[in-house]
């Protein structure tokens, strides 16, 4: 599986981009068949039964509550004014122009393990569980799945790739600011829902006070379906982009859960739910099984990578993505 992702050119003018057929597909070999729908294999979030419950920590590597935002602490702290920078330049104009720039996707090509490895380098400050290597969270989500879906390849890979998009704080990758690549997310074009953790810091937003962005549809309309809603720029969107554009045969369950993994005022919170479609229902409770073990499987509890590294290996080459752009 490769990636090819786009160097930003954040002045340069955004050219209009044809995907060939011939250049941007994403090849499926091997004998894994990745079912294209969820209701192509009749797959229904309800009717998965896992074989062992999974066990939620009630704390995390720190030994607080997991998510918990008010505790008194330097890394808290830095939690704080990481979202006060987030909810103030996170623009409806700004996550536009971001997609357009990295909708590109024309400048690095690695594998899926090379982009694992490379998150080593990441650091998240958004997060306050978690303060470990990248590749050990998506070790360690994508294990627990797999140990409680186990025919569920579909969701292993995707538990392995869903934070990949967090490259975008390399200097290859744009070097982006970590408000624009992490955190949890929101709708732009609508009212800031309460539920968002530090709410009041988007007051400082300039869309906060525009007239029609300050209103609980704002420019959409109800049940539009949450394809059509800008959601704030971060690795969970641009990976919805690799993926998308490289018109990848994943379930649309698991490219929901991609792009929505972070909308914590959604699956969490119950937010926004007036924009959903049918189609977002259904997959929403995909993201609800997800995001237990996206959340809860961060703690101190260690992969052995060489260990698990050959089953990954080969779930990757059964399920080649072979992502190419121009
Ligand atoms: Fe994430
Ligand atoms: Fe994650």
């Amino acid at each position: 599986m490769t990636i090819l992702i786009e160097q930003p050119q954040l002045d340069s003018q955004v050219e209009d981009q044809k995907l060939s057929s011939e250049t941007n597909e994403l090849v499926l070999d091997g004998g894994f068949v990745v079912p294209k729908t969820v209701s192509d294999t009749e797959l229904a979030a309800e009717e998965l039964v896992s074989n062992n419950e999974f066990l939620a920590p009630e704390i995390n590597s720190f030994g607080r509550l997991f998510r918990d935002y008010d505790a008194e602490s330097e890394r808290h702290k830095t939690v704080e004014e990481f979202y006060r920078l987030q909810h103030i330049n996170q623009t409806y104009d700004f996550v536009k122009k971001m997609r357009e720039e990295y909708g590109k996707l024309n400048r690095v090509e690695m594998s899926i393990w090379e982009c694992c490895e490379l998150l080593n380098e990441v650091v998240d400050d958004s997060d306050p569980d978690l303060d470990e290597p990248q590749i050990m969270h998506l070790l360690q989500s994508a294990e627990a799945i797999r140990k409680d879906y186990p025919d569920e390849e579909w969701l292993h890979l995707t538990a392995l790739i869903h934070d990949l998009g967090k490259v975008l704080l390399l200097p290859s990758f744009g070097g982006l600011p970590q408000w624009a690549v992490v955190g949890d997310t929101f709708p732009l074009g609508c009212a800031f829902d309460e539920s968002n953790v530090h709410h009041k810091y988007f007051k400082e937003n300039p869309d906060y006070n525009n007239p029609i962005c300050s209103t609980k549809n704002g420019i959409y309309s109800e049940g539009c379906g949450l394809d059509n809603v800008m959601i704030s720029w971060g690795h969970d969107d641009y990976m919805y982009l690799v993926a998308k554009e490289n018109r990848t045969t994943l379930p649309p369950a698991a490219l929901f859960i991609i792009r929505y993994h972070s909308f914590y005022p959604l699956h969490t919170a119950g937010a926004y739910k007036h924009l959903m479609n049918e189609e977002d229902a259904k997959n929403l409770k995909w993201l609800h099984i997800f995001n237990k073990y996206d959340l809860y499987s961060k703690s101190k509890e260690t992969i052995d990578v060489e260990k698990v590294k050959p089953y990954y290996l080969s779930l990757i080459e059964k399920t080649i993505i072979n992502i190419h752009l121009r």
